[in-house]
């Protein structure tokens, strides 16, 4: 495991610390020709780690993704999620779901299979049974949970650990602006059961670095960014990246990009090394409701 790299809890797999949200990727807008220079700046620039959903664009993502990894032809790390929709209700559902993912992407296996939300009349447990027999199968290395509360976690690792397979991520929106992880749990059940928590919406849509929330803290936020970001001759973008990333070892970051240079952009967050007072000024001025 290289020094920007961060395991995926027990699982054996790990990614580079920042990967590539691509839920806005598509075979329309903003064209292929761009996605496939995204895909091969973030490879680059040691980001080689996708982050998909079957659901993202009705499958376009799935799909634009599979065509820019063919294109490029270097060895990339791809997660996608399965969406436990109401009508969705047996192992078979799953499966099939499954393979009209790989068949998407192009690909006999894929890295890291998430359940993309808990809400479903079958549960956490069924769904994590079926993941049970796609690792068991070889079409999924890594299985996950998305947007999950501290209950859901340990429901979804226990029946994993009952076939001997560990929770590899909870993915759950976590940034400057959305620091709910810390607060409910989360965070602190990733530390305790060694399993990595993926950030999504890490930037908050681009917003992390305007303060544009009207809340003492993310107020205060935009300041403090800003003289961090000019003390290291960085951006705003790449110190709120850089912090998530020393807020804890377990912790991945998946900023979406469309476009080859913002990827670059945010690939310096990997060499940013905040000092630990500077860590701490940001994350006083990102409380909501400061504690002194
Ligand atoms: N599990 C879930 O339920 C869930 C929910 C939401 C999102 N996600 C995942 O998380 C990923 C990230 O979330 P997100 O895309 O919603 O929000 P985000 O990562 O916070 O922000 C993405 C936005 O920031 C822009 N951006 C990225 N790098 C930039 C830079 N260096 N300078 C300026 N702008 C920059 C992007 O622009 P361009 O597109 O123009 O490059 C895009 O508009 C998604 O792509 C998806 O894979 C998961």
């Amino acid at each position: 495991m290289s020094e920007t790299e961060r395991a995926l809890g027990k699982s054996g797999v790990s990614v580079p610390a920042l990967g590539v949200g691509t839920n806005r990727w598509n075979t329309g807008e903003p064209g292929q020709a761009r996605l496939n220079e995204t895909l091969a700046a973030a490879v680059e620039v040691g980001m080689g780690f996708f982050d998909t959903a079957e659901i993202y664009s009705f499958g376009r993502s799935e799909r634009a993704l599979g065509v820019a990894v063919r294109q490029d032809g270097r060895p990339v790390v791809v997660a996608s999620k399965f969406a436990p929709l109401p009508a969705r209700i047996t192992a078979a559902q799953f499966d099939s779901a499954l393979d009209r993912t790989l068949k998407r992407l192009g690909r006999e296996s894929i890295d890291l299979y998430y359940l993309h939300f808990p809400y479903s009349p079958r549960g956490v447990g069924t769904w994590m049974k079926a993941m049970t027999k796609a690792v068991e199968s070889g079409k999924i290395r890594a299985a996950g949970v998305s947007n999950c509360n501290v209950a859901q976690m340990r429901k979804a690792a226990d029946v994993l650990a009952r076939y001997g397979i560990p929770l590899a991520a909870n993915q759950v929106q976590y940034s400057l602006l959305h620091r709910a992880p810390e607060t409910n749990g989360v965070l602190d059940a990733c530390r305790q059961m060694d399993v990595a928590l993926v950030a999504y919406r890490p930037l908050a849509g681009g917003a992390v670095s305007t303060g544009s929330r009207k809340r003492q803290g993310p107020a205060a936020l935009a300041g403090t960014l800003q003289e961090v970001a000019t003390t290291r001759d960085a951006t705003t973008l790449q110190v709120a990246l850089a912090w998530l990333l020393k807020r804890d070892d377990h912790m991945i970051a998946i900023p979406g990009a469309t476009k080859p240079d913002h990827v670059r952009q945010n690939s310096r967050a990997l060499a940013l090394e905040l000092s630990d007072e500077e860590f701490a000024a940001i994350d006083w001025a990102s409380m909501p409701t400061p504690a002194r």
